[in-house]
């Protein structure tokens, strides 16, 4: 085997995209994952980490282009930390993710005997966003909005716009810049730990023309807050709301912070799937609305329901999957940790008037034995759709527990489901049926909905 040196570089052809979005090479049996490199180019790589096995390094030139590269659409393509696969053609990026779903579950999870479905591609490839979290950047200009650079923490690349998002988000990110300026105050320097304005989140609904912004900052007041809801009132009349969150951690985090109203309401509305839902500002919602409607309907027809089923809809969120499935069931139960999204939740099923559906707040890995304690039936089908994490093994231990006749599990990391439906087989479930689902062009984020049969009680 031909182990390259550290900081060596290295002429090699990539011949697979791995999960993540870096290019792989082989010499010999050596592997290397090169960032900035696609299937078919051939790179002169920089070796930056070894291992044993593999090694991590990055492409320092493009020696001779795959057959896939196409000419990325975005100016800031390459600079910015967004969208790393926009160079590769769009139907190579979808099968790549199906492939990566595939080795997941065959190679961490064990598994071979499933069947798989073709991807189901993105019907738009820009445009598609609902949410975008932009960070401030201090430039000559004063204070601008942007993103990440690539590969850094500490350094924000001012953008012209972002072609995943429509123009109603982009001129409320015009205004808000045109405030900051005017403003004067600092931007929040994350090397040096002071300053101010952080970020920007942007949520919005192409089907409604609403609108949410958020805006992140270290703790005191916002200035001029007059000018910006004036503004923003006159430049853009879709923005319903305006909210204030504060953090004085070094982190980059932005859930789950404190947060009051500036002007306006504290949620907006997106339709899917012909229900009304209101989106407080912190809450889960898949950010691609058309192929989240994609995925809510795979995960529906993987549940062969027949009308009369008990369904758990574990990690409920603001309700979106569970209210989608009522009418297909007999009674829903939703199961979410943040409370205000249960209050959401429930407040969409009175607004959509499901009569079927109930929320609760609860730990999947907790509340599940106390519910069934407190006399809630027993599910016949149980949906999942956990955080990048996926279950615990508590979590998967508590629904084998439930023994539902079927699971539904619609997963954001094919390496965590993997791992999950290992533990779901060995208890006496079977996978049967795998369908990929691509929300997320031009970058490596993949969904997919796994459906679980059990064939034997545990
Ligand atoms: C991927 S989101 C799915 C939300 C919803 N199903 C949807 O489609 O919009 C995961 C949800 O799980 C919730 N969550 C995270 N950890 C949890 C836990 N231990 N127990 C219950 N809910 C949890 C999060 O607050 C979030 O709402």
């Amino acid at each position: 085997m031909s182990r390259p040196e550290k900081g060596s570089e290295v002429e090699v052809v990539i011949d697979s995209l791995a999960f993540g979005g870096r290019g792989v090479a082989r010499i010999d049996d050596f592997v290397l994952f090169v960032d900035r490199a696609l299937p078919g180019d051939r790179v002169r790589a920089r070796v930056t980490k070894l291992k044993r096995r593999f090694g991590e390094g990055y492409a320092t030139e493009l020696l001779e282009a795959g057959p896939s590269r196409v000419t990325a659409p975005c100016p800031h393509f390459g600079t910015c930390g967004g969208c790393r696969l926009q160079a590769l053609d769009y139907a190579e990026q979808a099968t790549w993710k199906a492939q990566q779903v595939r080795d997941s579950l065959e190679r961490i999870g064990h598994q071979h005997a499933f069947a798989m479905d073709e991807i189901a591609a993105a019907t738009e490839t820009l445009g598609y966003r609902n949410k975008l979290e932009f960070s401030f950047a201090s430039t000559p200009d004063g204070p601008t909005i942007g993103f990440h650079r690539a590969g850094r923490w500490d350094e924000i690349t001012p953008i012209g716009g972002c072609l995943l998002m429509g123009a109603a988000a982009d001129s409320a990110r015009a205004v808000v810049q045109e405030w900051a300026r005017r403003t004067g105050v600092a931007v929040w320097d994350r090397r040096a730990g002071t300053g101010y304005l952080r970020h920007l989140i942007v949520r919005a609904s192409d089907r409604t023309g609403q609108l949410l912004l958020t805006l992140v900052t270290f703790s005191g007041a916002l200035p001029e807050v007059g000018w910006l809801e004036a503004e923003l009132r006159e430049r853009c009349p879709g923005v319903v709301g305006v909210l204030h969150a504060v953090t004085d951690g070094s982190g980059e985090a932005t859930a789950g912070l404190p947060s009051s109203l500036v002007f306006g309401r504290d949620w907006y509305e997106e339709r899917l799937l012909g229900l009304k839902l209101r989106v407080s500002s912190g809450a889960f919602l898949q950010t691609n609305t058309a192929m989240c409607e994609r995925l809510y309907e795979i995960a529906i027809e993987e549940a062969h329901l027949s009308g009369d089923e008990v369904v758990w809809d574990l990690y409920s969120g603001i309700g979106s999957i569970a209210l989608a499935l009522a009418a297909a069931a007999g009674r829903v139960i939703g199961v979410e940790l943040l409370e205000e999204a249960v209050e959401r939740a429930r407040e969409n099923a009175d607004l959509n008037g499901i009569g079927n559906v109930e929320f609760v707040v609860g730990d999947v890995a907790k509340a599940l034995r106390p519910l069934i304690e407190d006399g809630l039936p027993s599910p016949d089908v149980v949906v999942v759709d956990p955080p990048r994490a996926g279950l615990t093994p508590k979590a998967v231990r508590r629904v084998i527990e439930l023994a539902p006749s079927r699971i539904v599990y619609v997963s954001c990391n094919p390496t965590t489901l993997a791992g999950n439906a290992e533990l779901l087989v060995e208890a006496g479930y079977r996978l049967e049926r795998v369908r990929p689902v691509d929300m997320f062009p031009h970058t490596h984020h993949v969904e997919c909905v796994a459906r679980f049969e059990l064939v034997e009680s545990a």
